[in-house]
């Protein structure tokens, strides 16, 4: 499929600071979009960031057909730009399709597209350390209707945003033992928008408690831990590396993947498997819990420095460079920067 291009007329490039870049905040010059209409994707193409034009009637708007996806691109000491997986994020973006029901997206579009849109919008990939281009795919629903059904027109989408750091400091998360994130049978497992709003109010009430993050138990009993909405949990519990096993109410992370295949090449036990708060907090007082931690494309790995559970917070140890987490992130660095021989083929050079 041919991409018609529209160049913006001036770069909005000096307009950001790169030596003081937010999450989120900032966005590079061009968009690619995609229509899709009459059973088959249509057109691409790449044209300035900037507002687009919708019916009130947008059916995205109203019942939530929306999906995404997070990737992100780094400047290599070569000046390359390396995408870390992309490959994964692609399949993972269409499993959230189907189960949403919109249509996949080609892997011409998903993956084509990037590329031309990073070519495009090369310089806006940071070379700082911690910075990297964060990239955004997402689709939505375009019908104008008021009925519930699956739309028959979408809009593909990606953007990229120059980042730093998604959470600065070790974290301080609760244990949630009222509200829910996703439960068997449901969406827990996609990339849809309605995971991300229906976990707003919870995380709400724990902030205003002074935390930074929600550890989400299962539906059903409560128990067990499941992930934290922005990222996958893992713990290192007896020196082995635990982490809930996914399904229908935890996202297959690509970063929790990666720390898992690595964890296994470094010969470290993994245990992909229910890990119950009791077993948890009684883990961090007998101190066989040494750390937990965030995994994510946005969070990376993010350190976690206490755990509130039913009004009462426990301490893990602090964060030491001898860490699984502290090595396993240098790893990843080393990796996606192509600083270090990519043996695994994750890295995708555009
Ligand atoms: C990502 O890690 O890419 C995500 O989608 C999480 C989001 C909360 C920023």
């Amino acid at each position: 499929m041919e991409i018609q291009i529209h160049p913006i007329g001036k770069s909005r490039i000096d307009e950001v600071d790169f030596n003081n870049l937010a999450f989120g905040r900032s966005f590079a010059d061009h968009m690619l979009i995609a229509e899709y209409a009459n059973g088959a994707w249509q057109s691409m193409t790449i044209q300035p960031y900037g507002p687009l034009s919708y019916q009130p009637a947008m059916m995205s708007i109203h019942y939530g057909q929306s999906i995404f996806e997070g990737m992100k691109g780094y400047r290599s000491a070569k000046g390359d730009v390396l995408v870390f997986r992309p490959e994964e994020n692609f399949k993972r973006f269409n499993k959230s399709a189907v189960r949403m029901c919109m249509p996949e997206i080609p892997e011409e579009i998903f993956l084509g597209g990037l590329k031309k849109l990073l070519e495009i919008d090369n310089a806006w990939v940071p070379n700082k350390e911690g910075c990297s281009l964060y990239i955004r795919p997402f689709m939505f629903a375009t019908d104008e209707y008021v009925g519930v059904s699956p739309s028959t027109t979408y809009k593909f989408i990606i953007f990229n945003c120059p980042v730093g750091s998604y959470y600065s400091k070790p974290l301080k998360v609760r244990v949630e033992t009222e509200y829910i994130r996703a439960a068997k049978g449901g969406v827990g497992f996609a990339k849809n928008a309605g995971n991300y709003g229906g976990s707003l109010f919870a995380t709400q009430k724990a902030m205003q408690a002074g935390y930074d993050q929600i550890i989400w138990t299962d539906a059903a009993t409560h128990q067990y831990v499941e992930e934290a909405g922005t990222m996958n949990l893992m713990f290192m519990v007896g020196g082995s590396l635990v982490t809930a096993p996914t399904g229908d109410t935890i996202l297959d992370g690509v970063t929790r993947k990666s720390v898992i295949q690595i964890a296994k090449d470094w010969g470290i036990d993994v245990q992909e498997r229910q890990l119950s708060v009791k077993e948890l907090v009684s883990g961090i007082l007998d101190g066989s819990v040494t750390e937990a931690f965030g995994a994510g494309t946005a969070a990376v790995i993010a350190p976690i420095q206490t755990i509130g559970f039913e009004g009462k917070d426990y301490q893990l140890p602090d964060k030491k460079d001898s860490d699984f987490s502290s090595k396993v992130f240098t790893e990843i660095n080393q990796i996606r920067l192509g600083e270090i021989e990519d043996s695994r083929g994750w890295v995708w050079k555009v």
